[in-house]
């Protein structure tokens, strides 16, 4: 046994885990979260499978085994309405009916996949634990029952609303709003009324449609002998999501949630030549633009675009532009196009002044670790939120990107370079986001052990998950106190008009 033979660390011994990973979004910026963790998982000698979209293909990791999937997902993705979640325009129950959409497709082509059916069948039942990617829908844990495995679900972002509910976390919508809806911290009443309607169509949109519709999937490729999807989601032994207290508010969480922070942000590295020329020759400072790996520059308006390139042209500036075609119609002399930019290494060159982003959280991360202060143009998911956060830290300025104007643009763009404050900030923020005890790659290995070693975590599972709602409500508790009371005053009527008639009763009697 020669892994067992293999150091595996320097705070514990873990014995070699075999270990399954399933990631089915296909998406970068989600993946570069998870391929940290299982990088690290093979580089301490554990025997890891992964599910991915997005294979690190690295030959010295000698345990791990990666499994292609990318063009099955993919395709799942785009024949979806994955587009329609991405129109700001939707609203947030289109958007979460949309989320679930793909999801049954992703969870449908990761398990039709021959690749992975070659690697399920051959697997005899044989993980000590299966990580499974968490967004909305729960279909794939069923993998981690099926083969009698403990699970760790594994987000690239905070927890959804359901997934809350799921694990036993508090979520009254009079404290907490979702991070699919822009409300946050303190919440105004009208903020309030849409967030609990949200709350309870979520919950019935979860017990009614969704959840039924997992487990069917569930089912139909793997079997009927498994548990229903909702009591696999709810036996989780660990939740590691990637917060911090700086855009997901505090809250409290039972004890097998764990959050990671700037999983993906590595070392800097030297910059291409061409790329290192360019940012050094620009003394005057840089603008850098991009939009991520979802929303990405090409896909923008006609008219943001046209705005974005007469803005470019009257700064004096220059700029780089993540802008994944080969031309770009009219780009002005001081701006410079990417299809790929190694954006963290960019990120950290001195003279780049202020980052215009679409306020992904793995973009505000890189931005953060970087203090590079922000622009913010958002379009999907928790972004609005994000940069809502990072205005009031201070560290970025907001923009609407559906109304903006050059005259906009340009003067936010030279606030954040002008005004020092914005870069204080970001680095304010950059020094409390990572003050850990431990470091999040350490925090989050040190965890998914934990759960190896003990075969689960049945000792830290709260008795919150098992709470219905009308316990949660209290209106067991509230109608056994109403009956008691009710009680008690319906006696105490009686009696005193008891003794009323005794009284006058018996006077009347004298009267006659
Ligand atoms: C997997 O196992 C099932 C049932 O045992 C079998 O029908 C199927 O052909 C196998 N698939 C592969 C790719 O090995
Ligand atoms: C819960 O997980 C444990 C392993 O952590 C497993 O033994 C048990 O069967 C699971 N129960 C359900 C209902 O999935
Ligand atoms: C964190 O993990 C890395 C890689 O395993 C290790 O080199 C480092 O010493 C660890 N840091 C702490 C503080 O334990």
């Amino acid at each position: 046994m020669k892994c067992i033979l293999v150091f595996c660390g320097l705070w514990t011994f873990t014995h070699c885990a075999r270990i399954l990973g399933v990631f089915q979004m296909p998406t970068f910026s989600h993946q570069i979260v998870y391929q940290a963790i299982w990088q690290e998982l093979a580089l301490r000698g554990h025997h890891v499978t992964i599910i991915t979209s997005h294979p690190l293909k690295d030959h010295k990791l000698t345990g791990l085994k990666e499994v292609d999937v990318s063009e099955a997902t993919l395709k799942a993705k785009q024949e979806n309405s994955f587009v329609g979640f991405m129109l700001k325009e939707q609203n947030v129950y289109s958007r979460v009916q949309n989320l679930f959409e793909v999801h049954y497709r992703l969870a449908e082509a990761v398990l039709s996949d021959k690749a992975f059916i070659e690697i399920y069948n051959a697997s005899g039942a044989q993980f000590d634990v299966v990580l499974a990617e968490t967004l909305v829908s729960p279909t794939l844990y069923a993998l981690a029952a099926k083969l009698k495995a403990p699970l760790v679900g594994v987000s690239s972002l905070g927890a959804w609303i359901g997934v809350h509910y799921a694990i036993g976390n508090p979520s009254p919508p009079s404290l907490y709003s979702d991070m699919l809806l822009p409300f946050h911290r303190q919440m105004t009443f009208s903020e309030k009324v849409v967030s609990t309607v949200y709350y309870i169509w979520v919950r019935y949109y979860l017990n009614f449609e969704a959840l039924p519709k997992c487990d069917q999937i569930a089912r139909k490729y793997l079997g009927n002998d498994i548990p229903y999807i909702q009591d696999i989601e709810k036996n989780m032994s660990l939740l590691l999501l990637t917060t911090n207290p700086i855009l997901y508010e505090p809250r409290p969480n039972v004890p097998t949630v764990i959050s990671m922070e700037q999983m993906h942000i590595k070392p800097v590295k030297p910059l291409p030549k061409d790329l290192k020329q360019f940012l050094d020759n620009a003394k005057e400072g840089v603008v850098y633009f991009s939009l991520g790996s979802n929303v990405k520059s090409i896909n923008i308006p006609e008219k943001l675009r046209k705005v974005l390139i007469e803005a470019f042209a009257e700064l004096p500036y220059k700029v780089l532009w993540k802008f994944e075609a080969d031309d770009l119609p009219g780009k002005p002399e001081n701006v410079l196009i990417g299809k790929w930019i190694p954006q963290q290494d960019v990120l950290a060159h001195p003279n780049v002044k202020v980052f215009v982003t679409q306020c992904g959280l793995q973009s505000v991360e890189e931005a953060v670790a970087r203090g590079v202060p922000m622009v913010g143009m958002p379009f999907i998911a928790d972004q609005t939120r994000n940069i809502q956060r990072l205005s009031e830290e201070g560290a970025a300025v907001g923009l609407e990107h559906t109304t903006l104007t050059k005259e906009e643009f340009k003067n936010a763009i030279f606030e954040v370079v002008n005004n020092p404050k914005y870069k204080q900030n970001v680095k304010r923020l950059g020094e409390i986001w990572v003050d850990h005890p431990l470091p999040s790659l350490n925090r989050t290995i040190w965890w998914i052990e934990y759960v190896i070693r003990h075969k689960g975590t049945k000792h830290l599972r709260s008795p919150t998950a098992d709470v219905s709602w009308f316990e949660y409500l209290l209106i067991d508790v509230i109608l056994v106190l109403l009956t008691i009371v009710s009680l008690a005053l319906f006696i105490l009527y009686v009696a005193i008009k008891f003794i009323l008639r005794m009284i006058f009763g018996g006077r009347k009697l004298k009267q006659n």
